[in-house]
């Protein structure tokens, strides 16, 4: 398969980030499209692309845009409102920084589209606060926008009207889960509300809500240009379209490759320059930590939904991240588990107490000290976890460990009987190709 630059074709243009550069390259024709059509055929146009959400569960866009109610003033008389997620902390993901860095104005024109499209006059960018030159990269760009009349009152003469607003969160992983985003937005404290009502229903201050990823958004303007059978040349039936994967780690040239859904890790590695030299791929994810990790046997899976569902994961974000034959996959996931036990909002038992045990478990067996029989302990408490707790946080939590047991419970064992890790550069001696942690 061969890579399809769409939405990364112009990054390394010098200033790719102006208005200047974008309209260079057809930006904001899509939107002067869209304004000149109704807002159910953009809908429509959308659904039939078959674009499916790139914020990691991969709900069909269109039809998400087609829950919120569509009169004018929305039910109830209330307003409707867009809101994107740009909150991207996932570990592993590293899409939509880049994205906004580079060509802001491609999320900024999706966004316009996308309002029009749900009858908003008002759109919201959750961006996560720690990223401060994404910040002002996106508020500059947004302030070119309004003075080219391209958001404002009466966009292009259309007798529409559309503000943005760029937000900055404080940096918690559980604000890009999309109800806790909107507490959040709101000035609460940002935890999971429950659901229904879903957003689109009530969403932002009890009204109807779309929210969107950044990558899904900004991948509108081309389908409106090109038209849904473009679109649809690329990727699988139920998966088409291109999309950005994001190879991170033991990888030589790491970086963002976008390609046609269903492309495997093989082919992506050999744009990728492979495994780093002298080493062997020993785990992936194919969707950033919260997938299960898959192996060298994965190697041809096709990255697309129902590929990567079939052999047992999730495409996720489309983190591939890499880890070769000098990582210690006991001491990767307790990384991965810490940071969950973090990041757990504490709203609800299983996720708030059982992360806190996963991570008091791990750090004894990578530590050398447990014993055979904690793996089942260590299993029984993932188990209470996922799918018992109130968001997908929790199951995200569980996910690393049941997996890389599947595959390394040797490695597991391994630290039992050596008293310690086995890549530990102390016992280097013990193990090929130990030291690099
Ligand atoms: C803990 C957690 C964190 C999430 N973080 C993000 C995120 O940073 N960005 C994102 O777009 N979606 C994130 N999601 C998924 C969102 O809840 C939501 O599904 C997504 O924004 C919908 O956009 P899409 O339909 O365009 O994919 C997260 C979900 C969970 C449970
Ligand atoms: S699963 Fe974790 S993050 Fe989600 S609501 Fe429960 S405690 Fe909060």
């Amino acid at each position: 398969m061969t890579l399809t630059p769409v939405l990364s074709r112009y990054w390394d243009e010098p200033r790719s980030w102006t208005l200047e550069t974008y309209e260079r390259h057809d930006g904001y024709r899509a939107l002067r499209a869209a304004l000149a059509m109704d807002p159910d055929a953009v809908i429509d146009t959308v659904k039939v692309a078959g674009l499916r959400g790139r914020g990691g569960a991969g709900f069909p866009t269109g039809v998400k845009w087609s829950f919120i109610p569509q009169d004018a003033a929305g039910a109830g008389g209330k307003p409707h409102y867009l809101v994107v997620n740009a909150d991207e902390s996932e570990p592993g993901t590293c899409k939509d920084m880049p994205l906004m860095l580079a060509t802001p104005h491609a999320l900024i024109e999706g966004v316009a589209i996308a309002a029009y499209a749900i009858r908003a006059r008002h759109a919201f960018v959750y961006v996560r606060g720690e990223v401060v030159p994404v910040l002002r990269r996106l508020q500059n760009a947004v302030a070119e926008a309004y003075a080219a009349g391209y958001l404002g009152r009466n966009v292009l003469g259309s007798g529409h009207d559309i503000d943005v607003v760029v937000h900055a969160g404080a940096g918690a992983y559980i604000c890009g889960e999309e109800t806790a985003l909107l507490d959040s937005l709101e000035g609460r404290r940002g935890q999971p509300r429950l659901r229904p009502p879903f957003p689109a229903v009530a969403g932002l201050y009890a009204s109807p809500t779309v929210v969107n990823n950044v990558e899904s958004i900004a991948s509108v303007p081309p389908i409106l240009l090109h038209g849904p059978d473009w679109f649809r040349s690329m990727g699988s039936e139920k998966s088409p379209g291109f999309t950005l994967y994001s190879l991170s780690g033991h990888v030589t040239r790491p970086g963002q490759y976008e390609a046609p859904l269903g492309v495997t890790l093989r082919e992506l590695l050999g744009y990728a320059g492979g495994v780093r030299a002298g080493h062997r791929l020993k785990f992936w994810t194919p969707g950033g930590s919260s997938t299960p990790i898959f192996t060298e046997e994965h190697l041809d899976v096709p990255l697309d939904y129902e590929g990567v569902a079939g052999a047992g994961s999730m495409l996720g974000t489309k983190a591939l991240q890499i880890f070769d034959d000098t990582t210690c996959v006991v001491r990767a996931v307790l990384r991965w588990t810490q940071f969950y036990a973090h990041e757990s909002c504490g709203k609800c038992t299983p996720c708030r107490e059982g992360t806190y045990w996963l991570v008091q478990i791990m750090e004894r067996m990578e530590a050398g000290q447990g014993a055979a029989a904690d793996l089942g302990t260590l299993l029984d408490v993932a188990d209470g976890i996922a799918g018992k707790s109130f968001c997908a946080l929790g199951d995200a939590a569980a996910s690393p460990i049941s997996s890389s047991l599947r595959y390394f419970r040797d490695e597991y064992l391994a630290h039992f009987e050596m008293g310690g890790c086995p890549f530990d550069p102390a016992r280097s001696a013990l193990t090929a190709g130990a030291g690099a942690r």
